[in-house]
Protein backbone atom coordinates (compact mmCIF):
# COMPACT_ATOMS: atom_id res chain seq x y z
CA UNK A 1 0.00 0.00 0.00
CA UNK A 2 1.04 3.82 -0.64
CA UNK A 3 1.44 5.98 1.72
CA UNK A 4 0.84 9.56 2.68
CA UNK A 5 3.68 12.64 1.70
CA UNK A 6 3.87 14.20 5.47
CA UNK A 7 3.69 17.87 5.05
CA UNK A 8 2.68 18.70 9.01
CA UNK A 9 3.55 17.06 12.03
CA UNK A 10 1.48 14.46 13.17
CA UNK A 11 0.10 13.78 16.56
CA UNK A 12 -1.19 9.83 16.55
CA UNK A 13 -4.65 11.28 16.47
CA UNK A 14 -7.27 9.35 14.38
CA UNK A 15 -10.29 11.91 14.13
CA UNK A 16 -13.73 9.19 13.68
CA UNK A 17 -16.39 12.08 13.77
CA UNK A 18 -17.38 15.49 13.98
CA UNK A 19 -20.06 17.68 15.73
CA UNK A 20 -20.93 21.24 15.84
CA UNK A 21 -17.75 22.19 18.15
CA UNK A 22 -16.28 18.74 18.97
CA UNK A 23 -14.38 16.09 17.51
CA UNK A 24 -14.04 12.33 18.55
CA UNK A 25 -11.53 9.97 17.94
CA UNK A 26 -11.32 6.38 17.82
CA UNK A 27 -10.80 5.94 20.97
CA UNK A 28 -14.12 7.40 21.76
CA UNK A 29 -12.54 10.48 23.27
CA UNK A 30 -14.13 13.82 22.74
CA UNK A 31 -12.29 17.12 21.52
CA UNK A 32 -13.44 20.74 21.70
CA UNK A 33 -12.10 22.18 18.16
CA UNK A 34 -10.07 24.98 18.20
CA UNK A 35 -7.93 24.04 15.10
CA UNK A 36 -11.15 23.30 12.75
CA UNK A 37 -8.48 22.42 10.00
CA UNK A 38 -6.63 25.71 10.60
CA UNK A 39 -10.22 27.82 10.74
CA UNK A 40 -12.64 26.06 8.27
CA UNK A 41 -14.50 24.30 10.94
CA UNK A 42 -16.05 27.73 12.21
CA UNK A 43 -19.71 26.97 11.46
CA UNK A 44 -19.28 23.57 13.37
CA UNK A 45 -18.96 20.38 11.93
CA UNK A 46 -21.52 18.22 10.15
CA UNK A 47 -23.52 21.48 10.98
CA UNK A 48 -27.49 19.94 10.36
CA UNK A 49 -27.85 23.06 7.82
CA UNK A 50 -25.16 22.58 5.68
CA UNK A 51 -25.22 19.10 5.50
CA UNK A 52 -29.02 19.15 4.27
CA UNK A 53 -27.90 21.69 1.73
CA UNK A 54 -25.49 19.38 0.51
CA UNK A 55 -27.38 16.31 0.17
CA UNK A 56 -29.98 17.68 -1.77
CA UNK A 57 -27.43 19.17 -4.17
CA UNK A 58 -25.56 15.50 -4.13
CA UNK A 59 -28.77 14.10 -5.85
CA UNK A 60 -28.73 16.68 -8.60
CA UNK A 61 -25.52 17.79 -10.39
CA UNK A 62 -22.02 17.84 -8.93
CA UNK A 63 -19.58 19.23 -12.15
CA UNK A 64 -21.00 21.42 -13.95
CA UNK A 65 -18.06 24.29 -15.98
CA UNK A 66 -18.15 27.83 -15.29
CA UNK A 67 -19.49 27.92 -19.33
CA UNK A 68 -22.84 26.73 -17.91
CA UNK A 69 -25.46 28.43 -15.27
CA UNK A 70 -27.00 26.19 -12.51
CA UNK A 71 -29.15 26.65 -9.75
CA UNK A 72 -26.44 25.85 -6.89
CA UNK A 73 -23.93 28.35 -7.82
CA UNK A 74 -27.00 31.21 -8.36
CA UNK A 75 -28.39 30.16 -4.87
CA UNK A 76 -24.74 30.90 -4.06
CA UNK A 77 -24.64 34.22 -5.40
CA UNK A 78 -27.59 35.45 -4.09
CA UNK A 79 -27.31 34.49 -0.83
CA UNK A 80 -22.90 35.39 -0.37
CA UNK A 81 -23.93 39.50 -1.84
CA UNK A 82 -25.91 39.89 1.11
CA UNK A 83 -22.87 39.29 2.78
CA UNK A 84 -20.87 42.14 0.66
CA UNK A 85 -20.31 45.67 1.58
CA UNK A 86 -21.83 48.17 -1.12
CA UNK A 87 -19.45 48.77 -4.41
CA UNK A 88 -18.36 44.95 -3.98
CA UNK A 89 -20.29 43.64 -6.51
CA UNK A 90 -18.24 40.84 -8.52
CA UNK A 91 -16.51 37.47 -7.22
CA UNK A 92 -14.02 35.37 -8.75
CA UNK A 93 -14.30 31.41 -7.55
CA UNK A 94 -11.51 29.80 -6.82
CA UNK A 95 -10.94 26.14 -4.41
CA UNK A 96 -8.65 27.56 -2.33
CA UNK A 97 -6.82 30.58 -0.19
CA UNK A 98 -3.91 30.43 -2.31
CA UNK A 99 -5.49 29.99 -5.13
CA UNK A 100 -7.58 33.34 -3.98
CA UNK A 101 -4.58 35.14 -3.44
CA UNK A 102 -2.98 34.36 -6.63
CA UNK A 103 -6.20 35.32 -8.73
CA UNK A 104 -6.01 38.74 -6.90
CA UNK A 105 -2.86 38.92 -7.43
CA UNK A 106 -3.34 38.53 -11.29
CA UNK A 107 -5.97 40.83 -11.15
CA UNK A 108 -4.15 43.86 -9.96
CA UNK A 109 -0.51 42.98 -12.23
CA UNK A 110 -3.67 43.02 -15.58
CA UNK A 111 -5.34 46.36 -13.95
CA UNK A 112 -1.91 48.27 -13.51
CA UNK A 113 0.31 46.59 -15.74
CA UNK A 114 3.31 46.79 -12.95
CA UNK A 115 5.53 44.46 -11.44
CA UNK A 116 5.91 44.49 -7.91
CA UNK A 117 3.91 43.34 -5.22
CA UNK A 118 4.32 44.56 -1.87
CA UNK A 119 3.81 42.35 1.24
CA UNK A 120 4.46 43.01 5.31
CA UNK A 121 7.02 40.93 7.80
CA UNK A 122 5.21 38.11 9.55
CA UNK A 123 2.35 37.28 6.84
CA UNK A 124 0.98 34.61 5.49
CA UNK A 125 -0.92 34.10 2.27
CA UNK A 126 -0.56 30.80 0.94
CA UNK A 127 2.25 28.24 -0.50
CA UNK A 128 1.87 28.17 -4.24
CA UNK A 129 4.68 29.98 -5.94
CA UNK A 130 2.93 33.39 -6.37
CA UNK A 131 1.51 33.46 -2.67
CA UNK A 132 4.36 32.21 -1.48
CA UNK A 133 6.46 35.10 -2.80
CA UNK A 134 4.26 37.28 -0.62
CA UNK A 135 4.89 35.05 3.08
CA UNK A 136 7.32 35.76 4.79
CA UNK A 137 8.89 33.05 7.01
CA UNK A 138 11.93 31.90 5.86
CA UNK A 139 11.00 28.27 6.64
CA UNK A 140 7.87 27.69 4.26
CA UNK A 141 10.63 30.41 1.36
CA UNK A 142 14.16 29.08 1.67
CA UNK A 143 14.03 25.89 -0.29
CA UNK A 144 11.92 27.02 -3.14
CA UNK A 145 13.64 30.11 -3.90
CA UNK A 146 13.80 31.86 -6.81
CA UNK A 147 10.14 33.01 -6.58
CA UNK A 148 8.40 35.88 -7.94
CA UNK A 149 11.18 38.44 -8.28
CA UNK A 150 9.41 41.53 -7.44
CA UNK A 151 8.12 40.76 -4.52
CA UNK A 152 8.99 43.60 -1.79
CA UNK A 153 8.37 43.38 2.14
CA UNK A 154 7.93 46.50 4.43
CA UNK A 155 7.40 46.26 7.89
CA UNK A 156 3.57 45.16 9.80
CA UNK A 157 2.01 48.11 11.40
CA UNK A 158 4.56 50.59 10.97
CA UNK A 159 2.81 53.47 9.19
CA UNK A 160 5.65 55.90 8.76
CA UNK A 161 7.22 53.66 6.52
CA UNK A 162 4.16 52.79 4.12
CA UNK A 163 4.99 55.81 1.73
CA UNK A 164 8.76 53.88 1.11
CA UNK A 165 7.63 50.73 0.31
CA UNK A 166 4.97 51.76 -2.44
CA UNK A 167 6.04 53.08 -5.42
CA UNK A 168 5.05 53.65 -8.63
CA UNK A 169 6.20 50.37 -9.92
CA UNK A 170 3.66 48.85 -7.60
CA UNK A 171 0.71 47.09 -8.66
CA UNK A 172 -0.95 46.26 -5.07
CA UNK A 173 -0.66 45.79 -1.50
CA UNK A 174 -1.30 42.40 0.02
CA UNK A 175 -2.03 42.30 3.79
CA UNK A 176 -3.82 40.54 6.22
CA UNK A 177 -5.74 42.43 8.51
CA UNK A 178 -5.19 40.45 11.53
CA UNK A 179 -1.99 37.94 11.00
CA UNK A 180 -2.80 34.34 11.70
CA UNK A 181 -0.53 32.36 10.84
CA UNK A 182 2.28 35.05 11.82
CA UNK A 183 1.33 35.46 15.06
CA UNK A 184 -2.35 36.51 15.54
CA UNK A 185 -1.49 40.37 15.18
CA UNK A 186 -4.00 42.71 14.53
CA UNK A 187 -3.13 45.91 12.22
CA UNK A 188 -3.41 48.72 13.59
CA UNK A 189 -5.77 51.32 12.44
CA UNK A 190 -3.36 54.02 10.94
CA UNK A 191 -1.62 51.07 9.28
CA UNK A 192 -4.21 50.19 7.44
CA UNK A 193 -5.51 53.72 6.37
CA UNK A 194 -1.70 54.94 5.63
CA UNK A 195 -1.77 52.12 3.32
CA UNK A 196 -4.75 53.13 1.60
CA UNK A 197 -3.97 56.48 0.99
CA UNK A 198 -0.58 55.74 -0.10
CA UNK A 199 -2.09 52.56 -2.83
CA UNK A 200 -4.84 55.71 -3.65
CA UNK A 201 -2.03 57.92 -4.63
CA UNK A 202 0.10 55.80 -6.13
CA UNK A 203 -2.31 53.63 -8.46
CA UNK A 204 -2.01 50.44 -6.95
CA UNK A 205 -4.46 48.19 -5.72
CA UNK A 206 -4.83 46.95 -1.65
CA UNK A 207 -5.61 43.96 -1.33
CA UNK A 208 -6.81 42.56 2.31
CA UNK A 209 -6.44 38.90 2.64
CA UNK A 210 -9.30 37.86 5.01
CA UNK A 211 -9.14 34.33 4.13
CA UNK A 212 -8.13 33.70 7.70
CA UNK A 213 -10.55 36.39 9.26
CA UNK A 214 -13.42 36.47 7.23
CA UNK A 215 -16.75 35.44 7.68
CA UNK A 216 -17.63 36.52 11.05
CA UNK A 217 -14.70 35.35 12.91
CA UNK A 218 -13.81 38.63 14.19
CA UNK A 219 -17.04 39.44 14.85
CA UNK A 220 -17.60 41.79 11.76
CA UNK A 221 -18.33 39.52 8.65
CA UNK A 222 -15.47 40.70 7.17
CA UNK A 223 -12.49 42.17 9.76
CA UNK A 224 -11.82 45.37 7.37
CA UNK A 225 -15.36 46.52 8.30
CA UNK A 226 -14.05 46.54 12.06
CA UNK A 227 -11.20 49.47 10.65
CA UNK A 228 -13.24 51.13 7.98
CA UNK A 229 -11.26 51.25 5.58
CA UNK A 230 -12.14 49.59 2.43
CA UNK A 231 -9.80 47.81 -0.06
CA UNK A 232 -9.99 47.33 -3.57
CA UNK A 233 -10.01 43.49 -3.49
CA UNK A 234 -10.49 40.97 -0.54
CA UNK A 235 -9.96 37.09 -0.98
CA UNK A 236 -12.19 34.82 1.49
CA UNK A 237 -12.22 30.48 1.70
CA UNK A 238 -11.73 28.73 4.41
CA UNK A 239 -14.86 28.76 6.63
CA UNK A 240 -16.84 30.16 3.26
CA UNK A 241 -17.06 26.90 2.43
CA UNK A 242 -18.63 25.10 5.22
CA UNK A 243 -16.10 22.65 5.71
CA UNK A 244 -16.05 21.94 1.99
CA UNK A 245 -12.52 23.89 -0.40
CA UNK A 246 -13.52 27.33 -1.63
CA UNK A 247 -11.56 30.58 -2.30
CA UNK A 248 -12.90 33.49 -3.62
CA UNK A 249 -12.12 37.21 -4.22
CA UNK A 250 -14.94 40.03 -4.59
CA UNK A 251 -13.79 43.01 -6.24
CA UNK A 252 -15.09 46.33 -6.43
CA UNK A 253 -17.26 46.69 -9.61
CA UNK A 254 -15.33 48.64 -11.53
CA UNK A 255 -12.31 45.26 -11.64
CA UNK A 256 -15.36 42.52 -12.97
CA UNK A 257 -14.27 42.26 -16.43
CA UNK A 258 -10.17 42.27 -16.19
CA UNK A 259 -9.93 38.65 -17.95
CA UNK A 260 -10.40 37.46 -21.18
CA UNK A 261 -12.55 34.44 -21.87
CA UNK A 262 -10.23 31.67 -21.33
CA UNK A 263 -7.57 34.08 -19.80
CA UNK A 264 -7.83 32.99 -16.32
CA UNK A 265 -9.86 29.88 -14.88
CA UNK A 266 -10.18 26.92 -12.64
CA UNK A 267 -12.00 23.46 -13.25
CA UNK A 268 -13.02 22.97 -10.09
CA UNK A 269 -14.67 26.09 -9.19
CA UNK A 270 -17.83 26.80 -8.63
CA UNK A 271 -18.28 23.33 -8.40
CA UNK A 272 -21.89 22.34 -7.39
CA UNK A 273 -21.41 20.93 -3.96
CA UNK A 274 -19.26 23.01 -2.69
CA UNK A 275 -21.69 25.70 -3.61
CA UNK A 276 -24.43 24.35 -2.15
CA UNK A 277 -22.31 24.25 0.96
CA UNK A 278 -20.82 27.89 0.75
CA UNK A 279 -24.45 29.08 -0.01
CA UNK A 280 -26.15 27.76 3.29
CA UNK A 281 -22.66 28.53 4.72
CA UNK A 282 -23.85 32.31 4.03
CA UNK A 283 -27.43 32.20 4.98
CA UNK A 284 -26.37 30.42 8.60
CA UNK A 285 -24.32 33.36 8.87
CA UNK A 286 -27.12 35.72 9.44
CA UNK A 287 -29.69 33.32 10.06
CA UNK A 288 -27.36 32.28 13.51
CA UNK A 289 -25.95 36.36 13.29
CA UNK A 290 -22.43 34.33 13.74
CA UNK A 291 -20.07 37.89 13.80
CA UNK A 292 -22.04 38.79 17.45
CA UNK A 293 -21.80 35.20 18.76
CA UNK A 294 -17.96 35.34 17.84
CA UNK A 295 -17.89 39.09 18.83
CA UNK A 296 -18.98 38.14 22.77
CA UNK A 297 -17.86 34.40 22.96
CA UNK A 298 -14.71 35.69 21.48
CA UNK A 299 -14.37 38.25 24.81
CA UNK A 300 -15.07 34.91 27.01
CA UNK A 301 -12.09 32.74 25.43
CA UNK A 302 -9.76 36.07 25.90
CA UNK A 303 -10.44 36.47 29.28
CA UNK A 304 -10.14 32.42 30.08
CA UNK A 305 -7.15 32.77 28.49
CA UNK A 306 -6.07 35.01 29.85
CA UNK A 307 -6.81 33.49 33.08
CA UNK A 308 -3.83 31.06 33.21
CA UNK A 309 -1.43 31.77 35.97
CA UNK A 310 1.25 30.53 34.59
CA UNK A 311 4.66 32.33 34.31
CA UNK A 312 5.07 31.32 30.49
CA UNK A 313 1.84 33.17 29.40
CA UNK A 314 2.58 36.98 28.07
CA UNK A 315 -0.42 38.09 26.40
CA UNK A 316 -3.99 37.28 25.23
CA UNK A 317 -4.04 39.00 21.35
CA UNK A 318 -6.85 38.72 18.75
CA UNK A 319 -10.33 39.76 17.87
CA UNK A 320 -13.91 37.54 18.39
CA UNK A 321 -12.79 33.69 17.68
CA UNK A 322 -9.72 34.13 16.82
CA UNK A 323 -7.81 34.36 19.83
CA UNK A 324 -3.84 34.33 19.92
CA UNK A 325 -1.96 33.08 23.73
CA UNK A 326 1.30 34.49 23.35
CA UNK A 327 4.05 32.50 25.56
CA UNK A 328 7.96 32.95 26.80
CA UNK A 329 8.82 29.58 25.34
CA UNK A 330 8.38 28.25 22.11
CA UNK A 331 4.16 27.05 21.16
CA UNK A 332 4.30 23.82 19.76
CA UNK A 333 5.30 21.69 22.66
CA UNK A 334 1.83 22.60 24.09
CA UNK A 335 -0.40 21.07 21.17
CA UNK A 336 -0.04 17.30 22.15
CA UNK A 337 -0.42 18.06 25.97
CA UNK A 338 -3.64 20.03 25.38
CA UNK A 339 -5.08 17.36 22.70
CA UNK A 340 -4.51 14.95 26.06
CA UNK A 341 -7.07 17.47 27.75
CA UNK A 342 -9.46 17.21 24.95
CA UNK A 343 -8.62 20.52 23.46
CA UNK A 344 -7.19 20.48 20.04
CA UNK A 345 -5.11 24.27 18.87
CA UNK A 346 -2.92 25.39 16.68
CA UNK A 347 0.13 27.52 16.84
CA UNK A 348 0.81 30.68 14.90
CA UNK A 349 4.22 32.06 14.81
CA UNK A 350 6.99 30.52 17.23
CA UNK A 351 5.49 31.28 20.58
CA UNK A 352 1.81 31.57 20.03
CA UNK A 353 -0.76 29.15 20.74
CA UNK A 354 -3.96 29.88 18.33
CA UNK A 355 -7.63 29.23 19.05
CA UNK A 356 -9.83 29.31 16.59
CA UNK A 357 -12.81 27.79 17.57
CA UNK A 358 -16.26 26.94 15.70
CA UNK A 359 -18.74 29.95 16.96
CA UNK A 360 -21.43 28.10 18.77
CA UNK A 361 -18.45 26.94 21.46
CA UNK A 362 -20.47 27.84 25.28
CA UNK A 363 -19.14 29.14 27.76
CA UNK A 364 -18.72 25.56 29.60
CA UNK A 365 -16.18 24.90 26.81
CA UNK A 366 -14.66 28.17 27.08
CA UNK A 367 -14.29 27.53 30.76
CA UNK A 368 -13.01 23.92 29.88
CA UNK A 369 -10.11 25.48 27.20
CA UNK A 370 -8.98 27.80 30.23
CA UNK A 371 -8.65 25.18 32.71
CA UNK A 372 -6.55 22.99 29.84
CA UNK A 373 -4.50 25.96 28.69
CA UNK A 374 -3.67 26.49 32.58
CA UNK A 375 -2.95 22.93 33.21
CA UNK A 376 -0.28 22.55 30.29
CA UNK A 377 1.46 26.01 31.44
CA UNK A 378 1.40 25.84 34.87
CA UNK A 379 3.19 21.94 34.68
CA UNK A 380 5.74 23.50 32.51
CA UNK A 381 6.32 26.46 34.93
CA UNK A 382 6.91 23.34 37.37
CA UNK A 383 9.18 21.72 34.89
CA UNK A 384 10.92 24.82 34.78
CA UNK A 385 11.75 24.98 38.28
CA UNK A 386 9.12 27.71 38.99
C1 LIG B 1 -4.40 34.68 5.43
C2 LIG B 1 -4.28 33.42 4.63
N1 LIG B 1 -4.18 33.51 3.30
C3 LIG B 1 -4.08 32.41 2.53
C4 LIG B 1 -4.06 31.15 3.09
C5 LIG B 1 -3.94 29.95 2.20
O1 LIG B 1 -5.14 29.25 2.19
P1 LIG B 1 -5.20 27.73 1.66
O2 LIG B 1 -4.46 26.90 2.65
O3 LIG B 1 -6.67 27.42 1.59
O4 LIG B 1 -4.55 27.71 0.32
C6 LIG B 1 -4.16 31.01 4.46
C7 LIG B 1 -4.11 29.68 5.09
O5 LIG B 1 -3.85 29.50 6.25
C8 LIG B 1 -4.27 32.17 5.27
O6 LIG B 1 -4.34 32.10 6.60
Amino acid sequence: MARLARYYREYGIRIVKGSMQYLWDDQGRQYIDCNTNHGVAFLGHTNPYIVEAVRRQLEEVWAVPLNFATPARERFVEAFSKLLPAKFGVIFLQNTGTEAVETAIKIAKKITRRPTIVAFTNSFHGRTMGSLSVTWNEAYRKAFEPLYPHARFGKFNVASEVEKVIGEDTCCAIVEPIQGEGGVNPATPEFLKALREETTRKGALLIFDEVQTGFGRTGAIWAFQKYGVEPDLFTAGKALGGGLPIGVVVAKEEYGDVFEPGEHGSTFAGNAVVMAAAAAASELLLKDDVPARAESMGKELAKALSEHGSRIGLRVKGMGLMQGLELRVKADQFIQPLASMGVLALTAGMNVLRFLPPYMITREDVERIGRAVSAVLRSADIGRGA
